[in-house]
């Protein structure tokens, strides 16, 4: 599709034709996509009900967009490399033809066990190329697919199941992560407990350990296959038709199913990782995120694929089995762009320069940075050792609820400046407002993020709550999309992502809610009360500081923290862990009974030198009290 930006000029010219004349912009760009049916008019929005509509009445498979209409020119071509957790295994890879035929197969193999159109699936599985399949199965015959990251707990499985009723749910028997290995299917079988909706279980073998199948509900996928044809028609779906559900952290109460529709998501995948990535027929594009994110449906399946490009899946970690592997595998598979987070770029800074000055790293050409602000330390050893100072680095900003890459360079054909997102792509409108909502004109200035126009991939509701949605997103500053971030215009007028002015902590790149992490850890019942708060962390960028307050004096303070942390991992997951446990005898609350956690971010970060007036709060002493012990705990 050619629809990729080349210079800084070319760049300004696309980005005001977006402005003065969205709807004429966007069905430009969609024309270059197979439609089955062509849409009647390109936009109707409304953000307040917030009522999002984009290419109404046009019909399409994003499948067809991704493997039918490369056969003819790029049936050989390489669309997917999958490289195995353990160097030593062989990695597989699928030209275009094969990778459709096995698609159809596996959406048979959905359909034999049915699935229908508008029913949700659950995909809870390793990074190995079923997942991929499986995704684009789902797509395939119109079946919402949710993927959960495979290292939340089964009671989050249980709970993103239940919420969006799935009535399938796909998995495999093990996984490898590193030096873990992690028995998936028990984890399915234990949440499985607590749902009733589903009917099937479809497990793909990868470790090849026993596992319980239980009778009539769990099939394997390769005795499935067996039955099934490579002929799987392409059902048609309305642009506005759900495409998939993925949870994600917000500040209150459980994690909320972002709800994205076929068409306008489409437009907007193939769009942006083309023109960010500068992506060109014979790279090979590598993003190291996981499937279980957005960056994973976005940017390893979806906008690859929409491209023709040749993507490539990785089972592992960036320090398994050294510091140097993903290095190793960037000159092994000649990889052209690479794109991974900023939590890994520090980890693998921390380990030593002797790990990536061992590979050549030739055939790189584009960097990219997601997730969280890229320091600017990191960011000069990412461009200095990995880009050798020859490849740009896109820092690209944006959320699972934007869908694609809102705020970004483009490519070598931008400037770019340390650990800046840049400027918005054409399309996007972002803005800043003040505190009381008025929007901040002027360059080198800071407020909050909003965006004032709709853009393809904008997320039409939050599943089952269209209230939520509203309240969330659309009722801060009327008329805009808030994201939750705070951001910094320059003078000029490229954006710098401060972070989230919400409560929402990214921990290495991965969003929770302090609401959610503090449900965990009162499920404990020695805990009368806590509060969670983030605080600047070496490595994984933010870390999770837990204030909590006791019903008795403990036995054992440390046998009580591990207590506490198994509850947060039983009900979220490991990676949702406390850095650090403070036992207090209270919490700094204003008269009306908030808990003001800025005074406990202060803390949590050592800052103890201005906390504002704390002479009104209910219970004043109580902030000398918990700086003395933080002091210790973090000393
Ligand atoms: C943060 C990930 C600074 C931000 C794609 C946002 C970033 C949240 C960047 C969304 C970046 C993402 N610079 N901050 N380049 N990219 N963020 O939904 O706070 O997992 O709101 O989407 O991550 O996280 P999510």
């Amino acid at each position: 599709m050619d629809f990729m930006i080349e210079s800084m000029a070319q760049y300004r010219s696309e980005y005001e034709k977006s402005v003065k004349d969205p709807e004429g912009f966007w069905a430009g760009i969609a024309e270059k996509y197979q439609w089955q049916q062509k849409w009647d008019k390109v936009l109707e929005w409304d953000f307040e009900k917030p009522d999002v509509k984009w290419f109404i009445n046009g019909k399409l498979n994003i499948t067809e967009n991704c493997l039918d209409r490369h056969l003819k020119q790029r049936g050989n071509k390489l669309a997917l490399i999958w490289e195995p957790n353990d160097p030593k295994e062989r990695f597989v890879r699928y030209t275009y033809r094969e990778l459709h035929e096995q698609v159809c197969k596996y959406a048979n193999v959905l359909k034999r066990n049915g699935a229908q159109k508008g029913d949700r699936i659950a995909i809870y599985m390793p990074m190995v190329p079923e997942l991929t399949v499986a995704v684009l199965a789902c797509a395939r015959i119109g079946a919402i697919h949710s993927v959960v990251f495979a290292g939340f707990s089964a009671g989050a499985l249980a709970d993103r199941i239940n919420d969006a009723s799935a009535k399938l749910v796909l998995t495999s028997d093990g996984l490898y992560r590193g030096t873990k290995e992690i028995p998936v299917k028990r984890v399915v079988d234990e949440a499985l407990k607590e749902c009733t909706s589903v009917e099937r279980v479809i497990v793909t073998e990868r470790t090849q350990w026993a596992v319980n199948m239980e009778e009539g509900r769990d099939v394997w996928l390769h005795d499935e296959l067996t039955e099934v044809s490579a002929d799987c028609p392409a059902e048609p779906m309305d642009a506005e038709d759900m495409l998939f559900i993925l949870y994600t952290s917000g500040s209150t109460g459980k994690p909320k199913g972002v709800v994205h529709t076929c068409g306008g998501y489409m437009v907007y995948a193939g769009y942006s990782f083309k023109n960010v990535f500068q992506y060109r027929e014979s790279d090979v594009y590598w993003c190291t995120a996981d499937v279980g994110w957005i960056t994973g449906h976005t940017y390893i399946i979806y906008g690859p694929l929409l491209n023709g490009a040749t993507t490539m899946m990785f089972e592992g970690v960036p320090t398994y089995p050294s510091p140097g592997r993903f290095w190793q595998v960037c000159d092994k598979h000649g990889v052209t762009q690479f794109y991974t987070a900023p939590t890994a770029i520090r980890a693998l800074m921390a380990a030593g320069d002797d790990h990536v000055l061992s590979y050549s790293l030739d055939s790189l050409k584009v960097l990219g940075s997601v997730g969280e602000p890229i320091n600017e330390e990191a960011w000069s050893w990412y461009h200095i050792n990995v880009g050798k100072e020859k490849s740009p680095i896109v820092d690209t900003w944006w959320q699972t609820e934007t869908g694609g890459i809102m705020i970004s360079g483009i490519g070598s054909a931008s400037p770019m400046k340390p650990a800046h997102a840049g400027y918005p792509l054409p399309g996007i409108q972002p803005v800043l407002l003040d505190a009381d909502g008025n929007e901040i004109t002027e360059h080198d200035v800071e407020g909050y993020l909003c965006i004032k126009y709709p853009w393809p991939s904008i997320l039409r509701t939050t599943y089952g709550d269209h209230e939520r949605c509203r309240v969330v997103y659309f009722s801060h500053y009327k008329g805009y999309y808030f994201t939750g971030d705070g951001a910094k215009r320059d003078k000029d007028g490229m954006y710098r992502i401060i972070g989230r002015v919400d409560d929402v902590i990214n921990v290495s790149g991965h969003r929770f809610g302090t609401a959610e992490i503090e449900d965990a850890i009162n499920t404990n019942k020695k805990v009368a009360e806590s509060a969670v708060v983030g605080y600047p962390h070496e490595i994984k960028g933010q870390a999770i500081y837990a204030y909590i307050i006791l019903k008795d004096e403990p036995d054992n303070e440390d046998n009580l923290r591990s207590e506490i942390i198994n509850s947060v991992v039983e009900h979220i997951g490991k990676i949702a862990k406390p850095e650090i446990i403070q036992f207090v005898p209270g919490l700094p609350k204003t008269r009306s009974g908030k808990i003001m956690r800025r005074i406990l971010r202060k803390i949590a970060e050592g800052d103890t030198s201005n906390l504002g007036d704390t002479s009104t709060l209910l219970d004043p002493e109580v902030v000398e009290v918990i700086t003395e012990r933080a002091k210790q705990l973090k000393g």
